[in-house]
């Protein structure tokens, strides 16, 4: 099947690479003429594992293309998938549904025999109704049905998230839809990976519900993390008996400096929103965002105690600043609140990152950018651990520690134990919970 792909971003980009990979024949469509072109020379403009080869490997096989004609990708597809962005809309906490409902009338134009277009971009509920719309209006004659289909990529792990799927959640209304929904993941059908059907509302409420969920949970074992630290009980231990009882569940029950990244944030916000909109409020989920914003700053105690109270003047090593590891995406990172306060407060702040500089630059101003964590612990005062890439995981603490003026480490991921730790020769570790 020839599928149309709008939107060469996160999502747009692994899900049209994938797609490929399945055997279809895939356009990938961007406004960007830039990004085409590097699209076109094999380049990937974001760091996900795999994906530079995956891409490769289907190009050459004659199935995946890049263009910025949106009517050339469109003709002739049995499915067109809208996967733009939906930012935070700037004062209401809203998705802005700009570039989904633009995408949505030049699609309309572009159709020519039946299509079904396919909302993956993450939209509030009703939004596939309002495309459906935008279609009909750009093209009163227009042969077409909409689909939600959420994804549910973690960002460093894309192509496994889509290949080997929890699930697949697809809302359609039609039987039609249905079919052509059904060709296009065939593969993983065939391979036993469930697909749910579902109207449109439910598909596009399923996304909104787990990522909220995930985020309760997060923020739920930080909340208990902080009393553990005042009851004596070590978080680890709490999360791992927890997490055996089957209902629960051990997966997203690891305490750290709060919850990141290019979608908890956004669509914890855009849920409060939707259920302010609908006079039913979201009030865990409300309370949860509050409570990640505390957590984060809650950090900054921690390292300020650490620093015995006087953070001026003191060089700090932040190992790790991306919202996790394996991504080179610092969207809503915990080291955006703690990295500026440190900074602001008047510490030397030195950064290592894998991949976190070419974004992360102008984000954290007044920073130095080291190549690794011994350089950057030379005559330092404190390590600090915010995100647990594998670099960090390893470190020689022994050779780590000597390096320093003063041996001292903030562990916000839990990477290390205390007894590890200053066993090496530190003289003072915190971590989280514990
Ligand atoms: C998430 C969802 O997992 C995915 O299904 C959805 O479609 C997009 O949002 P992603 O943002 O890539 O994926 O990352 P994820 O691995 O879920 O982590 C999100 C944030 O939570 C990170 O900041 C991470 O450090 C944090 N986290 C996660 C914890 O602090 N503790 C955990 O136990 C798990």
């Amino acid at each position: 099947m020839k599928i149309a792909m709008i939107g060469t971003g996160y999502v747009g980009l692994v899900s049209g690479v994938c797609f490929s990979d399945f055997g279809h024949d895939v356009v990938c469509v961007d406004k960007d003429p830039d990004k085409v072109e590097r699209l076109r020379r094999g380049e990937v403009p974001i760091f996900e594992p795999g994906l530079e080869d995956l891409m490769a490997k289907n190009v050459a096989a004659g199935r995946l293309s890049f263009t910025l004609d949106l009517s050339e990708a469109v003709a002739g597809a049995g499915a067109v998938f809208i996967a733009v962005g939906t930012p935070t809309r700037r004062g209401d906490g809203h998705a802005d549904l700009t570039y989904v409902m633009a995408a949505a009338a030049e699609i309309g134009q572009a159709l020519q025999g039946y299509a079904v277009v396919v909302t993956k971009s993450t939209v509030p509920v009703g939004t596939n109704r309002k495309v459906a719309e935008a279609i009909r209006a750009a093209n009163p004659d227009a042969e077409f049905d909409v689909a939600s289909n959420p994804e549910f990529l973690r960002e460093g792990a894309a192509i496994d998230d889509f290949m080997r799927p929890d699930r697949v959640v697809v809302g359609i209304e039609r039987p039609r839809a249905r079919k052509v929904m059904a060709e296009v993941y065939r593969p993983l059908f065939l391979r036993e990976f469930p697909v749910v059907y579902t109207d449109l509302e439910s598909a596009e409420m399923i996304k909104y519900a787990a990522n909220a969920f995930l985020a309760v949970k997060i923020t739920f074992i930080n909340e208990i993390a902080a009393l553990c630290e005042r009851v004596g009980a070590d978080i680890k231990d709490v999360s791992k008996g927890m997490g055996m009882d089957g209902r629960i569940g051990n997966k997203f029950l690891h305490a750290g400096p709060g919850y990141g990244g290019s979608c908890f944030p956004k669509d914890t916000r855009a849920l409060a929103r939707i259920g302010q909109d609908n006079a039913v409020p979201m009030q865990i989920t409300e309370t949860v965002i509050k409570v990640n914003d505390e957590i984060k700053r809650r950090m900054i105690g921690k390292i300020e105690d650490l620093c015995d109270g006087v953070l001026r003047d003191k060089v700090i090593a932040v190992l790790g600043v991306t919202f996790k590891p394996n991504t080179d995406d610092m969207r809503e990172a915990p080291s955006l609140t703690i990295v500026p306060a440190l900074v602001g407060a008047g510490a030397k702040v030195r950064v290592v990152d894998p991949e976190g500089q070419r974004e992360g630059e102008a984000l954290l101003p007044g920073v130095k950018w080291i190549e690794t964590p011994y350089q950057a612990a030379q005559g330092a005062d404190l390590v600090v651990i915010l995100t647990e890439w594998n670099e960090f995981r390893a470190m020689d603490l022994e050779r780590l520690g000597r390096k320093m003026a003063t041996a001292r480490m903030a562990d916000l991921r839990n990477v290390y134990d205390r007894d590890e730790v200053m066993g090496a020769g530190f003289e003072a570790y915190v971590g989280v919970g514990r």
